[in-house]
């Protein structure tokens, strides 16, 4: 990585009205994270050591998660929306700093890679002024082109002040650039607003330091990585190309996917190489798996932390504050939430366990459930390393199971039961011998009572 500063611009003022929503365009997430964070994250990935993000439409919420994101974040107002350039400036104070580099992007652009921005850079460090990072389509319209003359780029002409011919231009400009931090100033206050749509045009500073006699070049990027998001169906156009590159890197580093197109990663899953991921598995945030886990189909987790050994699913629901340790086995229509599972232990079946620890080796029976709630308060269950959890208990909090304590089925625990011990907590079954018929001719009677029919 370069030696340069790098202060990145992020402008995010736009309204969004197209989305239809009360949340800002910006907030909206891809992979769960704002899109706004994803420039973020791809300008700290290019090595852009500060930050500028200009607000204007819901500014508080945009500024909220950019400080979340960023904490080191300048944050600036551009109250009224007067165009890129203009936008650009709102940020005057941090790019007066004087950084080598300044990176203007995009806030609703969320796919753009750091790769990209690395080039750009890497241009201005070879000595010139502006960098633009282009992309070529065969549907250009709405966007401004590239004009070159004898391979040197001269003007962005936007598409409503182009000429017929300017318009047949495939080389596009993908709305973010690089600019020399000792000319950014005085280029960007060069921009007039004498153009179709009377707007101070960031993509005038080409022609600007063309005029200077500063250099001046265009870089390529793949279209995605420009891609602006304008409506939700561009929202889920951007999501699915997220979702494809992450299944990848994912693959390329060592965890397999069998029908990788049906997996959902989130913006921060991590998972540890030689683990099986099957189909139609959901990351929801914060989820961490170890290696060489198996991950079953149709399971759902967030906020978990998975093991080494451990297999999850199928069917399975990890929920929030649900910590697996090595080997542990949490099986098909199993819930768990805020709970530690030690290593070694089983729950495999039809069970809930909540604000508990299950004890390494301990065996929960199919069907048990951790009663943590009475409507008002929570409480939690301990259950005890190595010890057995009939089927279909329920276990009442705050109760703690020992260490190789035995659970009889169907149980109601509401007490403590000491290590080793056994615990009974059910009905006496009474058993009459030759009784059932007598109980037929019973129901029946009342069955023709009712005119035979059976209700
Ligand atoms: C811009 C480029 C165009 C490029 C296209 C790529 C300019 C003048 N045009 O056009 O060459 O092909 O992106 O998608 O740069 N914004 C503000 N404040 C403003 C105006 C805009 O913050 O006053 C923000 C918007 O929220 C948006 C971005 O700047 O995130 C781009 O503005 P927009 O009006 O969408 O520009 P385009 O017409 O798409
Ligand atoms: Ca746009």
């Amino acid at each position: 990585m370069s030696a340069r500063s790098c202060l990145s611009v992020i402008l995010a003022a736009g309204e969004g009205t197209r989305m239809k929503s009360a949340l800002p365009k910006v907030l909206h997430p891809v992979a769960g994270l704002p899109l706004v964070c994803h420039v973020i994250d791809a300008a700290a990935a290019a090595g852009s050591g500060a930050l500028a993000v200009v607000v204007g439409h819901g500014a508080e919420a945009v500024r909220k998660a950019v400080e979340a994101r960023a904490p080191g974040a300048g944050v600036y107002l551009q109250s009224e929306r007067l165009g890129t350039a203009h936008a650009v400036l709102a940020a005057r104070e941090a790019i007066a700093r004087g950084h080598d580099d300044v990176l203007v992007m995009f806030g609703d652009t969320p796919l753009i890679e750091s790769q990209a921005l690395e080039t750009a850079r890497a241009r201005l460090a070879e000595g010139a002024a502006v960098a633009v990072i282009g992309f070529r389509t065969q549907n250009p319209a709405g966007y401004g082109r590239l004009i070159e003359r004898e391979g040197a780029l001269v003007a962005i002409r936007e598409d409503r002040d182009c000429t017929e011919e300017e318009r047949k231009i495939t080389f596009c400009n993908g709305g973010l650039m690089a600019i020399a931090g000792a000319h950014a100033l005085s280029l960007l206050d060069a921009v007039g607003n004498a153009n179709a749509k009377g707007e101070y045009y960031l993509t005038d500073v080409v022609e600007i330091a063309r005029e200077r006699g500063l250099p001046v070049v265009a870089t390529e990027a793949p279209f995605e990585n420009v891609l602006g998001i304008n409506n939700r169906a561009e929202l889920a156009e951007a999501e699915a190309i997220w979702q494809t590159r992450r299944r990848r890197a994912m693959m390329l580093s060592g965890v397999t996917l069998t029908a990788p197109e049906t997996v959902h990663f989130s913006h921060d899953t991590v998972i540890g190489p030689d683990t099986i991921v099957e189909p139609n598995v959901v990351f929801g945030p914060k989820v961490t798996v170890a290696g060489n886990a198996r991950i079953r189909a149709f399971s759902h987790l967030e906020g978990a932390t998975v093991g080494e050994d451990c297999e999850v699913g199928p069917f399975a629901r990890l929920r929030p504050g649900a910590r697996l340790a090595g080997k542990a086995k949490v099986g098909n229509f199993c819930e768990v939430k805020e709970a530690d599972v030690q290593a070694g232990a089983k729950i495999n079946h039809l069970t809930y366990i909540g604000d508990a620890t299950v004890g390494a080796e301990a065996n929960i029976g199919a069907g048990t459930i951790t009663c943590n709630y009475n409507g008002y308060t929570k409480d939690r269950t301990e259950i005890g390393a190595g010890a057995f959890v009939g089927s279909n208990s329920s276990l009442v909090a705050p109760v703690r199971i020992g260490d190789r304590a035995y659970v009889a089925s169907g149980s109601v625990i509401t007490k403590d039961i000491p290590d080793d011990g056994l615990a009974f907590g059910r009905a006496r079954q009474e058993v009459k011998p030759g009784r059932a018929p007598v109980l037929r001719a019973l129901y029946e009677a009342e069955k023709q009572r009712r005119g035979g029919s059976k209700v």
